[in-house]
């Protein structure tokens, strides 16, 4: 059953110069534990349809379900407050505030949920574990590479326990290696917890380990891969 869905799903950007379609009629499905990505080139749409996904903002036509229930009948609050539980997002430029440290970070969407103090240590303990930065819990995003931003991103976006990850182009600024490391990890955490993975790419490498591909072109979403065996892509 799915338990993110998009059902003709558009999105017009209206500039005093033009009308921008950036999506046309998108149907799009995630169901737990799914590991999908979606190709596309720069401007395909791909930060809208996450925008959209997430309910950062809302869609031109069509309609987003999140567990069946249609997030538009929802107030801008609800869906912050159904983003920040449900939905965890991951961007681009890891969008880590640089005044708090690692462990910080992480905490920070448990505060917004008003967790307790105990809850939200033992929490953030965890979830630094899984992402093997334990050891760096102290230092601030600058003391950092890429690919411990990237890691610390994956925390925040875990910590809350998630459905769903969204991630916008994870790998976008990072070396490919460490990219693939990046990768290996999100797969393993969707494998261990079964949280659903969707990453937004124009990196075609990534590919071999996704569950389904699909591409976006100029807003139009098309199914490309077949749905492989997770052993598969692991091999
Ligand atoms: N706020 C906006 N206003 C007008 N046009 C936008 C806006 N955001 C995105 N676009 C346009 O929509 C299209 C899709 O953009 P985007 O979703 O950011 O693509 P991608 O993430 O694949 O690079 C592009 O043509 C982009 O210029
Ligand atoms: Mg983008």
């Amino acid at each position: 059953m799915a338990i993110l869905k998009a059902e003709g799903v558009e999105k017009v950007y209206s500039t005093q110069a033009e009308q921008v379609y950036a999506l046309r009629k998108v149907n799009f499905e995630i169901k737990t534990g799914d590991f999908l990505m979606i190709n596309g080139p720069s401007g395909s749409g791909k930060t809208t349809l996450l925008n959209l996904l997430s309910g950062i903002d809302q869609p031109t036509a069509g309609n987003i379900y999140l567990n069946q229930q249609p997030l538009r009948g929802l107030s801008d609050s609800e869906r912050t407050v159904i983003r920040r539980d449900k939905i965890g997002l991951i961007f681009q430029s890891f969008e880590l505030i640089p005044v708090l440290t690692v462990s910080e970070n992480v905490e920070y969407p448990l505060l917004l949920q008003k967790m307790g103090h105990q809850q939200r240590q033992k929490r953030v303990k965890e979830v630094l574990e899984q992402v093997g930065l334990r050891e760096l819990s102290k230092r601030l995003p600058s003391q950092l590479s890429g690919g411990q931003k990237q890691r610390v991103a994956i925390a925040r976006a875990l910590v809350t326990r998630p459905t769903i990850i969204l991630a916008d182009e994870p790998t976008g600024n990072l070396d490919s290696e460490t990219g693939l490391k990046i990768i290996r990890l999100m797969l393993d955490l969707n494998r261990k917890y079964q949280v659903a993975v969707v990453i937004v790419t124009h990196d075609l490498t990534l590919n071999q380990y996704a569950q389904q591909i699909y591409q976006l072109r100029d807003g139009v979403l098309t199914q490309k891969g077949e749905i492989r065996d997770v052993e598969d892509r692991l091999a």
